[in-house]
């Protein structure tokens, strides 16, 4: 009989630790056992799983004896405590917060991209942030094909990216607008029903905010590259998937039908892309989906060697559920690495 495993969800009664749940359910994930963890507002909350009730813990330190796996979305400073003590204790923490990220000995990792880097893990890995998985996911075969040299990215990016909380204040605000009333923005710095909002995390020095630079650096570091990057990062009143548009400028020239091919072949990427017909990809429809899906594929009129696209993703999905599940089925499939 094949190996069952032991999994950990730390922030299972998220908007990203439920999706886990699903995903693991709908990919036959080989449970043994599944440990849903939160803090004590959700504990003893029952959750299904395989059509069986399992109940939230408190999140301890003696919480990851004998997990295999613990995949890790409670936020950074949850991650930056448990996530070495998961390790310690055995486990693998696959980690979809912001906080190992660009540390320089822990994998950042989008399995079909770089997959390969994942043998360097020393027991934490982790997850891009969802606007970056779904872009490098599309970038990869281009800059493979090509070798990119520049990107100029406007993200477009829903408020499930930001938690239940945001979810429910942009479902709640959008009702007393509607009715006529006012209310206070909580979770964004602008009120975001009917909004569109160039603000995601805080400032930096440079003026960028911090989710601008995270696209910049980690993209760089999943492709192992050097391209120059600058990218804005817009918050929409959408309730799943980030759309991007995105200019890229490559060292050798594509035509529009070898980028089509090329994105086609690629695992987990899907090419929409008839204007005549409207077919492109747009949030609502990639939604629940795990595909990264790629239209408006042009050259770009004002510049040699680039091309112009927009990229969508769920983000719940292959911006961070799917990719930490893959992730850990990576590590099952490929037990040397
Ligand atoms: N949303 C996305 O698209 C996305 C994508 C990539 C990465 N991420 C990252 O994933 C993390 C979670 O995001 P989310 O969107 O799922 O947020 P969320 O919907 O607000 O959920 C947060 C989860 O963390 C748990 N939690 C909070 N404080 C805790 C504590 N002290 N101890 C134990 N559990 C605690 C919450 O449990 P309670 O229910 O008990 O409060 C809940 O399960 C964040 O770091 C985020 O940056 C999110």
């Amino acid at each position: 009989m094949s190996k069952k495993y032991n999994v950990a969800i730390v922030g299972a009664t998220g908007v990203v630790g439920k999706e886990i749940i699903n995903i693991l359910e709908q990919r036959n994930f080989p449970i043994q056992s599944l440990t849903l963890l939160a803090s004590k507002r959700s504990a003893g909350q029952v959750i299904s799983f395989n059509e069986k009730a399992v109940k939230v813990k408190v999140l301890e330190e003696n919480s990851f004896k004998d997990i295999d796996f613990a995949l890790f979305s409670a936020g950074s400073s949850i991650s930056e405590k448990f996530a070495p003590i998961a390790a310690k204790s055995g486990a693998i923490a696959i980690d979809n917060t912001s906080f190992f990220r660009m540390q320089d000995d822990i994998p950042l990792i989008v399995p079909e991209v770089n997959g390969h880097a994942i043998k360097n893990h020393k027991g934490i890995i982790a997850n891009p942030n969802c606007s970056t998985a779904q872009l490098v996911m599309a970038l990869k075969p281009i800059h493979d094909a090509a070798t990119i040299k520049r990107l100029v990215i406007s993200t477009y990016q829903s408020v499930s990216g930001a938690g239940k909380d945001a979810i429910l204040e942009l479902e709640n605000h959008s009702r007393y607008l509607l009715k006529g009333e006012d209310s206070e923005p909580k979770e964004f710095v602008k009120p975001i029903p009917f909004n569109v909002i160039p603000q995601i995390d805080n400032f930096v020095d440079n003026g960028y905010t911090k989710e601008e630079m995270k696209m910049i650096n980690e993209t760089n570091k999943i492709l192992e590259s050097e391209i120059n990057i600058t990218a804005t990062a817009v918050r929409v009143p959408v309730f799943i998937s980030h759309c991007e548009s995105v200019n890229i400028q490559t060292e050798k020239e594509l035509s529009t039908k070898k980028v089509r091919d090329i994105l086609s072949t690629f695992p987990g990427v899907t090419v929409l892309d008839d204007p005549q017909k409207s077919t492109f990809p747009t949030a609502r429809d990639s939604s629940g989906k795990d595909d990264v899906y790629v239209g408006r594929i042009r050259k770009d009129i004002s510049q040699k060697n680039s091309i112009d696209c927009w990229i969508v993703a769920d983000n719940l999905r292959k911006g961070a559920a799917l990719n930490a599940v893959q992730i850990a089925e990576y590590m099952i499939a490929n037990p040397s690495k």
